[in-house]
């Protein structure tokens, strides 16, 4: 199974930059890349914060946009988005019983889990008990198939100081219930963080973050106000198969500068 994500695209209204980038043209730039080399895929994921101020007309902006995707699309909300927008701009989109955009997906390699962590007004995630009652029936679906989740707000503790006071709000809630899942949770996926991250729980679940399509950190774990920068629209390519889980990093636009030699085997 090939898997899309995106993630943290704060999108504006068109033409409008957001701390030096404009997201318009990083997204844009992705998705024709997208398109153009992996058709094959069976799904994009944007890991939320779709919107940089949750305006209805960046929404109506990424609806466009994503057009031409021709495999189904899973939207996630992050802190920067609004909810009552997207459900305007996404009508069809998959919600629970209690209107938070989550869901889920069943596939050849287990149960994806697709959550909603936005809470109005909170920059850090919120995962409350109407949240977790949804999941648990989520979880108890999946029987003795494995779950991958997808998720804005990182449910582990990350050490980088700028996120410290703002990650999720839960006491580490969402990943206990997520570790005690009997067939196991082959890896969460998530964003809010704009730099490539990946580790493993002190109980063995590993877990991995996309990088910002649009402004990134410069990466420092110490500085409380680190300083945001540019560079080519990213995404990730996840495979999920007979060989487990594995995560590639793609940059739209790198300049080729000596090709490599094909290497024969012994
Ligand atoms: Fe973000
Ligand atoms: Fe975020």
């Amino acid at each position: 199974m090939k898997i899309i994500q995106l993630t943290d695209t704060h999108l504006m209204p068109r033409g409008v930059s957001a701390n030096g980038v404009d997201p318009e043209a990083q997204l844009r730039a992705a998705v024709t890349d997208i398109c153009a080399r992996h058709a094959d895929a069976d799904l994009l994921v944007i890991t939320g914060d779709l919107c940089n101020h949750g305006d209805a007309e960046a929404y109506d902006l990424l609806r466009e946009i994503l057009k031409p995707v021709p495999f189904p699309v899973r939207l996630l909300l992050g802190n920067h988005d609004r909810r009552p927008e997207f459900i305007a701009a996404f009508p069809d989109h998959p919600r629970d019983r209690n209107g938070h955009i989550q869901s889920f997906m069943d596939t050849d390699y287990g149960r994806l889990l697709f959550l909603d962590t936005h809470e109005p007004d909170v920059i850090g995630g919120v995962y409350g008990a109407d949240r977790l009652a949804w999941l648990e029936e989520a979880l108890a679906g999946a029987e003795d198939k494995p779950a991958t989740v997808f998720v804005h707000h990182p449910p582990v503790r990350d050490g980088i100081r700028h996120f410290r006071d703002i990650s999720l709000h839960d006491d580490g809630a969402l990943l206990a219930r997520l570790t005690a899942h009997p067939a196991g949770i082959r890896h969460i996926v998530f964003g809010h963080i704009h730099i490539p991250m990946s580790g493993t729980t002190p109980e063995g679940i590993s877990y991995s973050s996309g990088q910002s399509c649009t402004h990134r950190f410069i990466t420092d774990l110490d500085l409380a106000d680190p300083w945001w920068t540019d560079g080519h629209p990213v995404y990730r390519i996840l495979m999920i198969d007979h060989l487990g889980f594995r995560a590639f990093t793609v940059e739209v636009g790198q300049t080729p500068t000596a090709r490599a030699p094909i290497c024969a085997g012994p």
